[in-house]
């Protein structure tokens, strides 16, 4: 029975990893000297009867496959009811193998809908701390939900104060919008720590990984309840675009490489479900999450299938070069087309879609001249305003846009389409600020004041590290801006910065 699922487990990774399990050998019962499970648990991707249970057995982090011993150990999970487990409701067995980085991957199945449960893992006598997982409400449920969104960690710059307040804050549920890790490192924070200055290889990124994934305030985070996960650039590098990497010094085929390394390792960190991909360089991480009916989740790639960006990464004056060659894509055809047939198809009261880079335009410059930063949507305008009038036909304001990127508080009315000032506002943009990105952060400079008062449809804008909770109900949705005000010392209180108000069906955001 255990070789059989064992087999059925491993036979979904076979296009994955060229891996032959008839001849593995499993350890049922390792023997451990140190604690496997330093990098904690995690719950995500969840479903009305199940989630994704994760976990990675890392004895000694920083050593080369993590401290293993390259035999391939089970690991027991448990679900309860209770966090004392007196009521274990599944369990299950799974091997870790060194392919996949010692990782586990449980899809626990048959749990009830809209219900908490807590898990953990156990290999030989070694047991992982406790997580929380919850399932979603069942389908056509319209039930209340809140939730956290949290986006760009840089280990180096700052402390994650925020992801300790936000593991407190009773979410229902946290979407993290990438920047995860970084991949180029100046001088850490913890020296000891200091694993080169770009990671490049599998193993590079699987240490980088391990470094972030030991801090304490995000296991607590994690642990916390389930999260939705996507990825930005710098889980590979920097301001890539599809096969093009920042420097363009890489031929495509080192960039698939690297993407491959890269993306192999962000999925064996996430609690995410068993990929859809011909390889760990294609992996296909689209994918939507239900909130019973209330939301629609709608986990974008705003990095591997986008056009270059024109004239250049930075800011440049437009128009310039190709910028508005109808052509270019940010999100590639396919994912337009899913993103664009689903929205017309969803009956869920609010359209959720958890994706990068800023959807409204922001000029950065005062009188008559418009810049705009390229890596973002305004450098891909013919694919944006295609985007927002598929929202003004399908799904109106009943639209959120979760963003991240810029470690920056931004609320944007979006309008169906920004190529005339006229337009009708259509949807909602939410820009959550970093969590340890951009150091403490600060007041905004004269220059910025001057061009936001240019950008009449940026409501509201700051540049302090923290994060957001959204509340969703039925007619209404709320955005609060929490906010620490240092990452650079530890023990930064949490403050509400501004909370924003939607309803359902009327255009525009109010400040509440
Ligand atoms: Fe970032």
């Amino acid at each position: 029975m255990e070789r059989r699922r064992f087999l059925s487990d491993i036979a979904r990774y076979a296009a994955l990893c060229a891996a032959a399990p008839n001849e593995w050998r499993i350890t049922w019962r390792p023997r451990w000297v140190d604690d496997p499970f330093t990098l904690g648990v995690a719950s995500g991707d969840p479903w009305s009867t199940g989630a994704v249970l994760w976990t990675r057995l890392a004895p000694k982090p920083f050593e080369p496959e993590g401290g293993m011993p390259g035999d391939r150990p089970a690991v027991d999970w448990e679900v309860a009811s209770d966090d004392g487990f007196a009521t274990v409701v599944r369990r299950g067995r799974y091997t870790a193998a060194p392919e996949l980085g010692y990782s586990v991957h449980a899809e626990v199945e048959g749990l009830e809908p809209d219900r908490w449960y807590f898990y953990r893992f156990r290999s030989g006598d070694a047991t992982s701390p406790v997580g929380r997982v919850r399932t979603t409400p069942a389908a056509g449920a319209v039930t209340p939900l809140r939730f956290g969104v949290a986006s760009c960690q840089n280990y180096e710059q700052g402390l994650f104060t925020a992801l300790d307040h936000l593991s407190r804050e009773r979410c229902d549920l946290v979407t993290h919008l990438g920047d995860y890790i970084y991949e180029r490192s100046g001088q850490d924070r913890d020296v000891r720590r200091h694993h080169g200055l770009e990671v490049r290889s599998l193993e590079d990124y699987r240490t980088r990984y391990a470094q972030y994934r030991l801090d304490p305030a995000l296991q607590a985070a994690h642990a916390m309840c389930p999260w939705l996960v996507t990825w930005d650039d710098h889980e590979v590098d920097n301001n890539y675009a599809g096969e093009i990497g920042e420097n363009q010094m890489e031929s495509a085929e080192q960039m698939r490489a690297r993407r491959a390394a890269g993306y192999q390792a962000w999925w064996e960190h996430q609690p995410v479900r068993v990929p859809r991909a011909r390889s760990w360089a294609d992996l296909d991480i689209r994918r939507t999450t239900d909130w019973g009916a209330m939301a629609r989740f709608w986990m974008m790639d705003t990095r591997q299938y986008r056009d270059d960006q024109a004239c250049g990464d930075g800011l440049r004056e437009v128009p310039c070069g190709d910028w508005a060659n109808p052509a270019r894509s940010l999100l590639g055809r396919q994912q337009e087309t899913w993103l664009a047939d689903g929205l017309g198809a969803s009956r869920a009261h609010w359209q959720v879609l958890g994706q990068q880079v800023m959807m409204g335009p922001y000029d950065d410059l005062s009188g008559p001249e418009t810049r705009l930063h390229m890596d973002g949507w305004g450098g891909y305008p013919a694919n944006r305003d295609r985007l927002l009038r598929t929202i003004a036909e399908r799904a109106a304001n009943r639209t959120v846009v979760l963003t991240g990127d810029i470690h920056s508080n931004w609320v944007n009315e979006l309008r169906a389409g920004f190529d005339r000032p006229d337009h009708r506002v259509v949807a909602a943009e939410f820009v959550g600020t970093s969590i340890a990105s951009g150091g403490d952060g600060g007041p905004q400079s004269p220059r910025l004041v001057a061009a936001l008062a240019e950008n009449p449809h940026i409501k509201w804008q700051s540049n302090r590290r923290g994060y957001l909770v959204c509340e969703v109900g039925t007619d209404a949705w709320t955005s609060e801006y929490r906010e620490v005000a240092y990452v650079s010392r530890p023990g930064a209180p949490v403050e509400t910065a501004a909370r924003w108000r939607v309803e359902r069906g009327k255009p525009g955001i109010t400040r509440v």
